[in-house]
């Protein structure tokens, strides 16, 4: 308009200190693939590929009527889902959960994860976060002005961090870690001996933990993982963030929870009143029905993972491609072959085979010499998958 001059948008600090978005370029470029019309089989990403089992969609049909939910819901949300939630934890782990206090519900795991960075950190405040990681937790220490010091996940040690190779100085320092198993990327468990070196770590330093449990019902094997709530002492250093997304496909649902220390649950709900309202009620009646209702959609679930990747591993042994199986979640950590980067293996598989894979590197350093194949396709995509990749010749 005549006279009237353009602002100058500058965005603050805290967004170009945000990390770059690695995984938005291999998104690029295998749609760029796709619209070649090539038949891309996307194996990259961490979104599951089947529906929501239908009688959790008819609770939603039912409760979506109901004007109670078309009003604004209690800002931290329905009791009757915080106590379904409980009443889960109790029956799958044993563990008990005061519905009111230890409860907090999310808009899915992710914005907990964020959220609790801006809960516990001033700038400059130190986090510890596993290495290869869950991008995630980078962006909540980021926004919140945090410093990361980083844990490696190595296959010498299982995929877990070694407390005793963190500096006590850091240590003393660190007011925040996290820990995620069944992890993503590297498709580790954890059992009961870790978390409980993980409580003592915590507070003999004083660090708040954070678990990451968004894979807790996928295990493999006959073994189902264990919650780090399970542990004597849990509850004093920390909480658990707890995902509907996998359990019970319902990743496009957003429902998540954080559970465990009070005083963090009442600062994750303190934060959430500024920033929301709670999640619709409708929503909330379907997911208090996935978690009081019949669980065999889950044991099903788990099982239909468990067979992929063994129709996988069948395919890679076939091709020669020789990697540990992984124990929960529904990763794969797959090494490149010889004379190839994280990257170049992954642009290569795409280009030649049409076949994504997420590059290590995008998870962490560590995460270098590996590549992060999601169970997300078919049996038969993925053998198909496997055997594009065996005629490129790259393994022995
Ligand atoms: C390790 C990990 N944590 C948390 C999440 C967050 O899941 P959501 O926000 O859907 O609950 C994901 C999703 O991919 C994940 O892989």
């Amino acid at each position: 308009m005549d006279g009237i001059k353009t602002v100058q948008i500058n965005p603050a600090d805290r967004m170009t200190g945000l990390p770059a978005q690695f995984f938005a370029g291999l998104v690029r470029k295998a749609n760029a693939q796709a619209a070649k019309g090539r038949d891309v089989i996307n194996l990259g990403q961490g979104n599951p590929d089947q529906p929501t089992p239908p009688h959790i969609v008819a609770a939603l049909q039912d409760a979506a009527p109901n004007p109670m939910y078309h009003r604004y819901p209690p800002f931290s949300g329905y009791p009757f889902l915080k106590q379904a939630v409980a009443q889960r934890y109790k029956e799958d782990y044993g563990v008990d959960l005061d519905p009111e206090k230890e409860v907090a519900i999310l808009f899915g795991g992710k914005t907990g994860l964020i959220e609790i960075s801006q809960c516990l950190l001033n700038p400059g405040d130190i986090c510890l976060v596993p290495d290869p990681g869950y991008p995630d937790y980078w962006s909540g220490v980021a926004l919140a002005g945090g410093k990361m010091e980083y844990m490696p996940l190595t296959s010498d040690n299982a995929f877990l961090p070694d407390y005793s190779a963190v500096s006590p100085a850091i240590a003393d320092k660190a007011k925040l870690m996290f820990i995620n198993y069944p992890n993503n990327p590297t498709g580790a468990t954890a059992d009961p001996e870790f978390y409980k070196q993980t409580v003592e770590f915590a507070a003999k330093h004083g660090i708040v933990v954070a678990s990451d449990f968004a894979y807790g019902a996928i295990g493999f094997d006959g073994k189902q993982p264990v919650s780090f709530l399970q542990t004597p002492g849990a509850k004093e250093v920390g909480v658990e963030f707890y995902t509907l997304s996998k359990t019970y496909n319902m990743a496009g649902w957003r429902v998540g929870f954080a559970l465990g220390n009070t005083e963090i649950i009442s600062l994750i709900n303190l934060i959430q009143d500024h920033y929301y309202c709670s999640l619709f009620g409708g929503i909330q009646a379907a997911a208090a029905a996935a978690l009081t209702g019949p669980q065999q959609c889950v044991t099903d679930l788990a099982a239909a993972y468990e067979s992929r990747r063994n129709a996988l591993f069948g395919a890679m042994d076939e091709i020669g491609w020789k990697a540990a199986k992984p124990s929960g979640s529904f990763f794969c950590w797959l090494p490149v072959p010889k004379g190839y980067t994280s990257s170049s293996f992954s642009d290569l598989v795409l280009e030649k085979a049409d076949v994504v894979l997420a590059p290590g590197v995008g998870f962490g350093t560590h995460g270098e010499n590996y590549v992060r194949l999601g169970l997300l396709a078919s049996e038969e995509r993925l053998q198909e998958a496997i055997h594009r990749i065996g005629k490129l010749g790259l393994f022995e």
